[in-house]
């Protein structure tokens, strides 16, 4: 029966796997509401029997929630979409029962993010446990997957893509690229060892060399742009639950300038929904900043130039344009939704 309705028309079966964590609490709020979505697993080893309400007061007052209750995740049920919300390393191991039971894979986790084996292996030694191929696939950037399985880029990842790519592709920038992203705490899931009194106040490093999402950055440019550069990719640990800003520090390759950088931009954002590319910041406020993208699955951009010297600034929501908001996102497009639809535009402040 659902197979003769229109897409728009058309509910389809969803499960979030992991889903008492923040991306897999944070799919379940879109997800509620999401018209053409019916949530009917949500997994979790810790809080099986319990009711979602019950268990995360954040969702507890949605009408649906007093009747979705976590199961163990051997318990999923045949599903139209698995979304893989777990830590990195637990997915490839259950790929065998989850590809069994799910038409269709969307994994937020890194596990077959990288295709290089060497890269993977040092970064995502349990993703050889599962062979078959995963697309990497940002919405934004290349052609709709074709098969059922899809891994979602890193949240970091994502920022330093929209902050960099128009640069690359167009070719306006050498090769000696600087980029520290700045991240909130939820970036690093529910289960931390910091202490939060360690954390509030405080501004730190949190890795200068050696992040993971440095090779998907890496690759991510050579697919998308053409070009790999070499890149300084730093992190750093910010006092806020939520958000990413990522800064790149660029210099202009001879002949090219403003007008160049700005049209670069305008024509790789031009055509998104929710990458907004900001031509002519004046003030600190014009620059993408937290407030203007924390709660939405916006990631806006903005570049300053001044002579020969870049920079571009990038933010996001870790959990939403970064996770959860990117998944829904590529579940739309990949049944023939509206890109938009079950997705919010407008950030939470103040
Ligand atoms: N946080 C972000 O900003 C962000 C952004 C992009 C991508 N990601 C990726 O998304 C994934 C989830 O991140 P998160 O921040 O939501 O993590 P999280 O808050 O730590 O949540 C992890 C979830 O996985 C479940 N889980 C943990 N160990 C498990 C195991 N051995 N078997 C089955 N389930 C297990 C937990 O359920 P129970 O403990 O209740 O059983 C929980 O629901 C990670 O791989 C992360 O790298 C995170």
């Amino acid at each position: 029966m659902a197979e003769r309705l229109a897409p728009q028309e058309r509910r389809f079966t969803v499960a979030v796997l992991g889903a008492t964590g923040y991306t897999g609490s944070e799919l379940i709020r879109l997800l509620l509401d999401h018209p053409a979505a019916e949530l009917v697993f949500v997994s979790s080893e810790r809080s099986a029997g319990k009711a979602v309400g019950s268990v995360l007061p954040w969702l507890r007052n949605h009408p649906a929630a007093a009747k979705l209750t976590y199961r163990p995740l051997d318990e999923l049920p045949e599903v139209d979409v698995a979304f893989g919300c777990l830590p990195g390393g637990e997915l490839p191991g259950r790929m065998g029962l989850v590809a069994e039971r799910a038409q269709r894979v969307l994994n937020l986790a890194g596990d077959f993010r990288l295709r290089d084996p060497k890269q993977a292996a040092a970064h995502y030694p349990a993703s050889a446990q599962w062979t078959e191929p995963f697309a990497y696939y940002v919405p934004e950037f290349g052609e709709l997957p074709t098969g059922r399985f899809v891994n979602l880029p890193g949240c970091m990842a994502a920022t330093t893509l929209y902050a960099l790519q128009p640069l690359l592709a167009a070719g306006l920038i050498e090769d000696d690229v600087v980029v520290d992203v700045k991240t909130g705490s939820t970036g690093s899931g529910r289960r931390i060892s910091e202490h939060p009194a360690e954390r509030s106040g405080n501004f730190r490093v949190h890795k200068p060399f050696g992040h993971r999402h440095g090779p998907e950055v890496a690759q991510a440019l050579s697919d998308h742009a053409g070009a790999v550069p070499d890149l300084q990719f730093s992190t750093y640990s910010l006092d806020t639950a939520r958000g990413i800003v990522a800064t790149a520090y660029s210099r202009l390759r001879d002949g090219a300038g403003s007008l160049e950088v700005r049209r670069a931009y305008a024509a790789a954002y031009g055509g998104t929904p929710f990458v907004r590319f900001r031509p002519a910041p004046k003030s600190p406020q014009d620059f993408p900043m937290l407030k203007s993208v924390v709660g939405s699955n916006v990631a806006e951009v903005a570049v300053a130039v001044r002579g020969t010297r870049v920079v571009t600034v990038a933010a996001l929501d870790n959990l939403l344009k970064g996770a959860a908001g990117q998944a829904v996102q590529a579940f739309n497009r990949l049944h023939g939704l509206p890109e938009v639809t079950g997705l919010p535009f407008t950030a939470v402040a103040p």
